[in-house]
C-alpha cells in the first residue's frame, strides 16, 4: 500500500526525510512535530550527519525557528544551510556584532495576546529566570527544590512589581531591586507609616515632612506615598493595602537571616543584568527585526551567544529567548500561521529545564519541531537535578518521539537505546559438542532488537567512512518498512 504525501508544507503528512525509496520510511511533519532527541558520543556524526538532514529538510520546507548556540561554529554552520536551500534572506543573527536587543520583561508588558503585562505572567517569568540563574550560580541561598523559597521569593517579586504599577514606574530589574533593597526592615512599620500618611493629609506639617524624609531615603515609601496620593479604583486599592502589608509588616519582621536568604535568591538573579551582557543585549529595548513571533511568518533566528564563548551568560541570556519564545508558539493561532516552526538545540544538556516538559506536550498541536542533539543522557540527569532527575529526565525524554542514536561508547546511554527500542522473542540457537555427544539447543527468550555495544560499532562519517554516517531511529508508534519499530539509517555528509 502506498500513501501519498502532500507537497504542502502545512499538512502533517509533508514529506521531510526519506530514509529509504519505501514510503513506510518516509519522516513527516507530523512525526517532527513530536519532537526530536539524537544522541551520540563525540565526533559520532551528529552535527553532520542526521542533525544536517533534519536541519535542511526544515529549512527547505520554509519553516521559521529559532537555533539555541552550544559551539562557536555553530552559527556558520547555518549561515551554510540557509544559503544552499535559498532561505538566507530569512536568517538573522542575534549577536554582539548586531543591532538588535531583546528585553524580556519590556515584551512580556507590550506583547500581543492574553495575559500581557499581568502581574501574575510577569511575577512567573521572574521566578523562572531567577531560578534558572541561580541554578546557573551553582545554588546559592535559600535554593534547591523546598518550595518555600519558591514562595517567598514569589510573594516578593509580586509586591514589589505591584508596587511599581501602582506608582507608574517602569518594571525594570534595576527597579525591583531598588524597591527590595531600600524597603525598611526590623520592626512593624504599619502603624507609624499610616499615622505620618494620616497626620500629614490633615495638614501637619512636621509628619508631612518627616514622611518627605522618609520617602526620600526609601524608595518602597516613596513608591507606596505616590501611590497612596492618586485616585485609585476598588481594585488598585485593594492591591495598595495588600502591597502595604507585606513591606510594612510581614517582609519588614522577618528574621534577618530568612529575609537575607530571600533576598540574596533574588540579587543573584539580577545582579548579570545590571552590568556586561545581559545588561547591554538583554535588559535595555527590544527590537521588532527578532520578535518571537517573526518565526511564525518564516524567519530563522541564531541566538549567536554561543556557550563556548559566553559560558553561563551565554546559556542565560539564550535560556530566557527560549522560553518566551515557547510561550508566544504556544499562543500561535495556528490556523492563522499554519507553517511549523522549530526550536534547535545542539550540546542541549546546558539549555534543558522543566519547562521544556511541560512544552513538549503542546508541541505537536502548536505546531513546533524541537530538536535536541546531546552526547549522552548521563548529562541530562546532571543538569535536571533535584530528586527523582532520571524519572523526570525520561519524562521529557517520553515526549520527544523520535529518537536517533549514533555511536556512542557511554554505557548509560548504550543501555537506554537499547531499551528503548525495546526487546523481542528471538529464537536462538545454540550447539555444544564434546566427545560423548554434540548437541545443539533452540531456546526462545526476550532479546534486545539491538543490543548496547551495537550502539558502539556505528560509521561516523569522515574521509575513511566513505562520509556515512550511521545511526538508529525510532519513533514511537511507527512501523518501518521493516516491520520494526526501528531502523538503521545512514546520512550522507556529502
Ligand atoms: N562535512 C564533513 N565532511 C567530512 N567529515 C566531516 C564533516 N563534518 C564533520 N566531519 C567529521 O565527521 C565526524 C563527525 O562529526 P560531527 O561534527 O558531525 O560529530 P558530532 O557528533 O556532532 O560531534 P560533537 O559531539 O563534537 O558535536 C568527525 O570525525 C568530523 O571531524
Ligand atoms: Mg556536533
Amino acid at each position: 500500500m502506498t500513501r501519498k504525501f502532500s507537497k504542502k508544507v502545512t499538512d502533517l503528512d509533508h514529506p521531510l526525510i526519506a530514509f529509504s525509496d519505501h514510503p513506510d520510511d518516509i519522516w513527516t511533519v507530523r512525526d517532527a512535530v513530536r519532537g526530536v532527541q539524537i544522541f551520540g558520543g563525540i565526533g559520532s556524526g551528529k552535527t553532520s550527519g542526521s542533525g544536517r538532514a533534519l536541519a535542511m529538510s526544515f529549512l527547505r520546507s520554509g519553516f521559521g525557528g529559532i537555533i539555541l548556540t552550544g559551539k562557536v561554529d555553530e552559527t556558520e554552520l547555518w549561515i551554510e544551510y540557509a544559503k544552499q536551500t535559498g532561505r538566507s534572506k530569512d536568517l538573522l543573527i542575534f549577536s554582539e556584532q548586531s543591532k538588535y536587543r531583546f528585553n524580556p520583561l519590556e515584551y512580556e508588558l507590550t506583547r500581543e495576546g492574553e495575559g500581557a503585562g499581568q502581574t501574575e505572567n510577569l511575577v512567573a517569568l521572574f521566578t523562572s529566570l531567577a531560578k534558572m540563574g541561580n541554578r546557573l550560580n551553582g545554588g546559592g541561598a535559600g535554593s534547591g527544590d523546598d518550595p518555600f523559597w519558591d514562595m517567598a521569593l514569589q510573594r516578593l517579586i509580586k509586591a514589589s512589581i505591584d508596587l511599581l504599577k501602582l506608582s507608574r514606574q517602569d518594571i525594570t530589574v534595576a527597579n525591583i531591586t531598588k524597591v527590595i533593597r531600600e524597603a525598611p526592615t526590623g520592626q512593624d512599620y504599619r502603624n507609624d507609616y499610616n499615622q505620618l500618611v494620616g497626620l500629614s493629609s490633615d495638614g501637619n506639617e512636621e509628619a508631612y515632612n518627616n514622611l518627605n524624609e522618609w520617602a526620600n531615603n526609601s524608595y518602597t515609601i516613596y513608591c507606596m506615598v505616590w501611590a497612596e496620593n492618586q485616585e485609585l479604583n476598588k481594585q488598585d486599592s485593594t492591591t495598595l493595602e495588600v502591597v502595604k502589608g507585606y513591606f510594612l509588616t510581614d517582609f519588614a519582621i522577618l528574621a534577618e537571616k530568612t529575609r537575607s536568604s530571600i533576598t540574596e535568591y533574588f540579587y543573584a538573579f539580577a545582579s548579570p543584568f545590571r552590568s556586561g551582557l545581559l545588561a547591554e543585549y538583554f535588559a535595555g529595548t527590544t527590537s521588532e527585526e527578532i520578535l518571537p513571533e517573526v518565526t511564525f511568518e518564516g524567519k530563522i533566528i541564531v541566538l549567536d551567544f554561543p556557550i563556548k564563548k559566553y559560558l553561563q551568560l551565554g546559556i542565560y541570556a539564550q535560556s530566557i529567548y527560549k522560553r518566551l519564545w515557547q510561550q508566544a508558539v504556544e499562543r500561535r493561532d495556528t490556523k492563522k500561521y499554519p507553517v511549523p516552526v522549530f526550536m534547535w538545540v545542539d550540546e542541549s544538556q546546558y539549555f534543558l529545564s522543566e519547562e521544556d516538559m511541560m512544552f513538549q506536550t503542546t508541541a505537536r498541536s502548536s505546531r513546533a519541531c524541537t530538536v535536541m542533539l546531546s552526547q549522552n543522557i548521563s548529562n541530562y540527569y546532571a543538569t535536571i537535578g533535584g530528586k527523582h532527575p532520571q524519572q523526570r529526565v525520561n519524562s521529557l525524554l517520553g515526549n520527544l518521539a523520535t529518537k536517533i542514536f549514533h555511536a556512542n561508547n557511554d554505557y548509560v546511554t548504550n543501555e537506554w537505546a537499547a531499551n528503548t527500542i525495546g526487546k523481542t522473542f528471538q529464537i536462538k540457537t545454540a550447539s555444544s559438542v564434546s566427545s560423548q555427544n554434540d548437541s545443539i539447543s533452540v531456546s526462545e527468550a526476550l532479546h534486545f532488537q539491538v543490543e548496547p555495544q551495537e550502539f558502539t560499532l556505528l560509521l561516523s562519517g569522515s574521509e575513511v567512512n566513505d562520509f556515512d554516517v550511521e545511526a538508529y531511529v525510532t519513533s514511537a508508534g511507527k512501523r518501518w518498512s521493516n516491520g520494526a519499530n526501528f531502523i538503521k539509517a545512514v546520512f550522507k555528509q556529502k
